[in-house]
């Protein structure tokens, strides 16, 4: 395989790479065209998605420094980047919606004016890509071929970003072959703004101070500058399945969430599905991977982060995971904490920001108790205990295929996806939200998501117990107004309940406090066993009580034994504490109106329900 020079630019033959482009539907040529006119490469790939061509990408990279090829005996088939200390998670602020009414982003978005962004941007793409390879990524979101999936083109100048798409999408020719006249994909352009004059040298991770993130919902188009890393340059993830996605959904009448995807098999042999909202940061990828403490219960993992959900003519929601890949959060994974993961992740997988062992293998903290006593950090700096800084960035990353995961179901590609039985919301929350509790139809349901919020712990993000807010788990993944986007969902659920009976709808805190300070509830794989109230309760087998949050397990509901969890951990777990709701109430209320007129009558409704029943607890 040869990279093509092209003069002046254009689109080179791609017949080299398994790519006839003859075949290749015009709109993607011209558009090929028209950004290599604009970026100046030196030269254009088009990616065929072959290990050949990953293993070539990889040998350059680690030439250039960008990759370091761990030690095969610990890791086989498996890099190590490093990224400059600048550009080290998704930039939310940098992060932009750029509808044309400034009311269709929202007051939870960053809106631009698309036409100030679009020349904004061409200034900055102008000649971005001198002295680099223009790589064209075709994609599809979702099973090749599925009625669910949705395909896209990436162009980026990073290689980095190609060798992680090929984990994380259905990437190369047969997406590209998808693509005709008439199909419908998302053009994505990307650059990492660190253009290559004659005598420069090149760095081992180019990016640019200067980003952006832009999304053009009405044009469906996404353009990233800047940055290689994560959600800001892997464009399939949340700028595509999420941001983009989510008004592609909003108009053809599905769902595209933050959600992780759960197989779950009881004693009794009955199969569930499960899809569950957590804010970043609040466990996901464990809970995708969970491995139940309770006898006689399987769970098998379908998807970590995202899933695209579409109410079927017989009334019931299906789900996919549009993703191929976990591109999960490095510490805190360890075989403690998640072991199915530490297995994912043997060999065939890329860490970013992880700490290198003396022996050629990765370290990061949590993975196990003790580290090493030598280790060179994540800047490429020595690193021993006493240093005093963490070895891993604490965004550092890995990026391993699903189908390596050992607890991946065998439906996790099924182009028909799988059946949703329930649906959870879950936060961050010291207080105030209980362990469990059942909605009490799909109307409080959306309201639970809408109010999804995590206490803010550290000064830097705010006052310290002030909420954050994260309705959905979407606050930095909607690509519309976040009222119109409960709307949506209210709509959905009268859908569903037209033909069937929608899923059911559950909240869930792991996070909860004592009062003296400890965290009430163990977690990690002891969630199986509310898991197993909420699956209980959707095959009717399950008692509970009303409670004004909703229904709530009766003593004795959760299975404690061989847990630390007593009577007194119990009380404090559904705990309610009638002052501190009715402040949160008023919070929500709060925040509600910052929606104006586009808040549905709904959520009013239901903010009025619930502050009826706490108060009338108060007077009970
Ligand atoms: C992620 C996130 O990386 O939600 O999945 O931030
Ligand atoms: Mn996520």
């Amino acid at each position: 395989m040869t990279l093509t020079p092209v003069s002046p630019h254009r689109t080179s033959d791609s017949s080299d790479h398994g790519i006839d482009q003859e075949k290749i539907a015009p709109a993607v040529l011209a558009w090929v065209d028209s950004i290599a006119e604009l970026t100046e490469p030196d030269h254009i790939l088009w990616c065929d998605g072959s290990a050949t061509e990953f293993d070539l990408l990889t040998h350059q990279m680690v030439a250039a420094g960008t990759l370091i090829r761990l030690n095969p005996e610990f890791r086989p088939y498996s890099f190590l980047a490093r990224s400059a200390p600048s550009d080290v998670a998704r930039v939310e602020e940098r992060t932009f919606i750029c509808s044309k009414d400034p009311d269709d982003a929202g007051p939870t978005n960053n809106w631009r004016q698309p036409d100030e962004m679009r020349a904004t941007l061409r200034e900055l793409f102008a000649g971005s890509m001198h002295g680099r390879t223009l790589y064209v990524v075709p994609f599809s979101m979702g099973p090749l071929g599925s009625p669910y999936s949705r395909l896209g083109v990436q162009i980026t100048d990073s290689p980095y970003v190609v060798a992680s798409m090929r984990i994380m999408t259905r990437m190369g020719s047969d997406a590209l072959r998808l693509i005709t006249e008439k199909t419908q994909w998302v053009p994505a352009v990307h650059s990492v703004g660190a253009p290559l004059e004659a005598d420069d040298n090149d760095v081992p991770w180019p990016s640019n101070d200067t980003k952006y993130i832009s999304h053009f919902p009405e044009s469906r188009e996404i353009w990233s500058f800047g940055s290689a890393y994560g959600g800001n340059a892997l464009l399939p993830k949340k700028a595509f399945a999420l941001r983009i996605a989510s008004v592609i959904a909003r108009d053809e009448g599905w769902l595209a969430e933050h959600m992780l995807i759960l197989k779950v098999t009881n004693p009794r042999g009955r199969v569930f599905h499960v899809a569950a909202a957590f804010p970043s940061a609040c466990g996901k990828t464990n809970l995708a991977m969970l491995r139940p403490t309770i006898p006689g219960w399987t769970v098998e993992t379908i998807g970590d982060d995202i899933a695209w959900m579409y109410p079927g003519p017989d009334g019931r929601l299906r789900a996919i995971n549009p993703e191929s890949g976990f591109f999960g959060v490095a510490p805190g994974t360890g075989t403690a904490t998640n072991a199915t993961a530490v297995d994912t992740l043997w060999g065939n997988a890329i860490f970013t920001n992880v700490a290198l062992r003396d022996d050629g293998d990765v370290w990061w903290e949590g993975l196990t108790e003790k580290a090493p006593e030598h280790l060179v950090d994540w800047k490429g700096n020595d690193w021993t205990p006493a240093s005093g800084t963490p070895a891993a960035h604490p965004n550092s990353r890995f990026t391993v295929a699903a189908a390596q995961c050992p607890s991946i179901s065998a439906d996790w590609d099924d182009p028909d996806g799988v059946v949703i039985d329930a649906i959870i919301f879950g936060g961050r929350r010291a207080s105030n939200v209980p362990l469990v509790v059942e909605a009490r139809d799909w109307k409080h349901g959306v309201f639970v998501g809408a109010t999804v919020s995590s206490e803010r712990t550290a000064a830097a993000e705010g006052t310290v117990g002030e909420l954050r807010r994260d309705p959905f788990a979407m606050m930095p993944f909607c690509g519309y107004n976040m009222a119109d986007h409960w709307s949506h969902w209210l709509k959905v659920g009268e859908r569903l309940s037209e033909y069937g009976t929608p899923p059911k709808i559950f909240q869930v805190n792991w996070f909860r406090k004592g009062s003296d300070g400890e965290f009430l509830w163990p977690g990690f794989a002891e969630n199986s066993r509310v898991l197993e109230w909420i699956l209980e309760r959707v095959d009717g087998k399950a008692p509970a009580e009303d409670s004004p949050l909703g229904w709530k397990p009766v003593a004795g509901g959760i299975n404690l034994n061989g847990t630390d969890v007593t009577g007194k951990h119990w009380r404090e777990l559904f705990e309610l504490d009638q002052d501190s709701w009715l402040a949160e109430l008023d919070a929500t209320e709060r925040f509600f109106s910052e929606f104006g007129e586009r808040l549905p009558a709904e959520l009013t409704e239901q903010l009025a329900d619930i502050r009826r029943r706490v108060h009338l607890s108060i007077e009970n």
